[in-house]
């Protein structure tokens, strides 16, 4: 571990912490090697909340050309180097492939352009226009790869497979042939900061947590396209010995578990549970919430109580991904929702879970505009709405908590039906 160098004070704040750093790099397989970025530091990922980390991986082929898939972010950029010069002279770097451009793999790319100046960077149709929208070089010496195209480093050879909009328009995986290991950008990834790189090194339950949300809060929209490339990978017959996203672990002892689960996760399959998400004002949509999940538990639905005052949108989603039934439940406040129930189904929308049963109740003083916001949202996901929905003015009375009950009694019957394959009409 380096120190604070004396007389130079001035370093300690930012490059002491990145630059200073024991980092050394991990070997994968013979001559190709793990020189990410472990960052312990962030705990929002535009949005997602990232309370264990992340890391931004980067590797390093060692063979007649020396290779660098993908980069990292900005602030991590003396990591990275210290980690490369711990194997080689960055100078003697020929290639950097460029797998996906969002900043947080390539934000360093001017300053490792500066100090390595590559034969080549390696990049899809649409990575090189975003690379050039991005930092305005039409000077690098870009090299397009077309989907399928061989580069042969010397021992060992590159080949690429395009995986537009998994998930920007510039993505695509590298395969290193000889060695069977698929760099598979942000896919298959997690945020996790960890010390260790490996699958087989962390807790099981953590690591599948993370890469359960990872994909409820990044691929869910993308699910289609999931689909599609599982079944071209499985066309391909690709030997795949090891796994290496851009964030989290590198899946060495076993790739199978995480291709098995998103080819689970993008066929959006509950798995027969139900949420009851809901805000509240003045406890009146709580108590009618509380009483739905009764009636849920009547039917013997399991279910999760979600209150977003305290539930993070982003682990709601995570919830939601294998979730079969979604009760929503918020107040009406200035003829609209509650802000907080209004941001989170604008971020749901916007990941567009589907299949799932649906309905909403909440609590109101005048209007009562409420419910009908939420149905028309999961409308708009198309979700199987099992009920028109209910209200209730003010403060629920005994009788009224007794519907809400029944609302959730409904909400369970229709659940077992649906999970049963039966036909069913949403009644909106
Ligand atoms: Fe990890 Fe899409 O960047």
């Amino acid at each position: 571990m380096g120190g604070p160098v004396p007389g130079h004070a001035a370093r300690i704040s930012f490059h002491f912490h990145q630059e200073d750093l024991t980092v050394q790099p991990v070997e994968l397989a013979k001559n190709v090697y793990w020189v990410g970025a472990v960052d312990w530091l962030t705990r929002d990922f535009h949005g997602y909340s990232t309370y264990r980390g992340t890391t931004y991986n980067a590797y390093l082929i060692i063979d007649e050309k020396v290779t660098l898939i993908d980069t990292v972010k900005r602030p991590y950029h003396g990591e990275l180097m210290h980690r490369i010069r711990n194997i080689i002279d960055p100078a003697k770097i020929d290639y950097i492939v460029v797998n996906h451009v969002e900043m947080d793999h390539s934000g360093s790319m001017p300053q490792v352009m500066e100090e390595i100046r590559p034969e080549k960077v390696i990049c899809s149709k649409m990575g090189h226009k975003a690379l050039l929208k991005h930092f305005h070089q039409e000077d690098w010496p870009y090299h397009v790869v077309a989907p399928g195209e061989e580069i042969n480093l010397g021992e060992k050879t590159l080949n690429f497979l395009e995986t537009r909009m998994l998930h920007w328009p510039d993505s695509m995986f590298t395969y290193l042939v000889e060695d069977q290991i698929l760099f598979s950008s942000d896919a298959f990834g997690e945020h996790l900061a960890t010390s260790e790189r490996f699958d087989d090194e962390v807790n099981q339950d953590v690591l599948m947590y993370e890469a359960t949300k990872y994909y409820a809060n990044i691929l869910t929209l993308y699910s289609p396209l999931v689909k599609k490339l599982i079944a071209k990978v499985q066309e391909m017959n690709l030997p795949i010995r090891m796994i290496a996203p851009d964030h989290g672990i590198v899946w060495r002892s076993d790739p199978g578990k995480i291709i098995e689960a998103y080819s689970r996760w993008c066929r959006n399959e509950g798995k027969g549970y139900a949420l009851v998400i809901y805000d509240t004002m003045w406890h009146s949509t709580e108590m009618m919430a509380k009483a739905v999940a009764d009636g849920l538990l009547d039917e013997g639905i399991s279910y999760k109580l979600l209150d977003l005052s305290v539930n993070h949108r982003s682990d709601v989603m995570t919830d939601v991904l294998e979730a079969s039934a979604i009760v929503l439940g918020c107040p009406t406040l200035n003829n609209g929702m509650l802000p907080r129930m209004a941001g989170f189904l604008m971020y749901m929308r916007g990941l567009r879970p589907t299949n799932k049963v649906g309905a909403a109740f909440g609590s109101y003083g005048w209007s009562g505009e409420a419910v009908k916001l939420m149905n028309q949202a999961m409308k708009e996901m198309k979700f199987t709405i099992c009920h028109e929905g209910l209200r209730v003015q003010y403060v629920p009375e005994h009788g009224q908590l007794k519907e809400c009950v029944e609302l959730g009694r409904h909400v369970g019957r229709t659940l077992k039906d649906f999970m049963a394959g039966k036909e069913i009409e949403s009644v909106l």
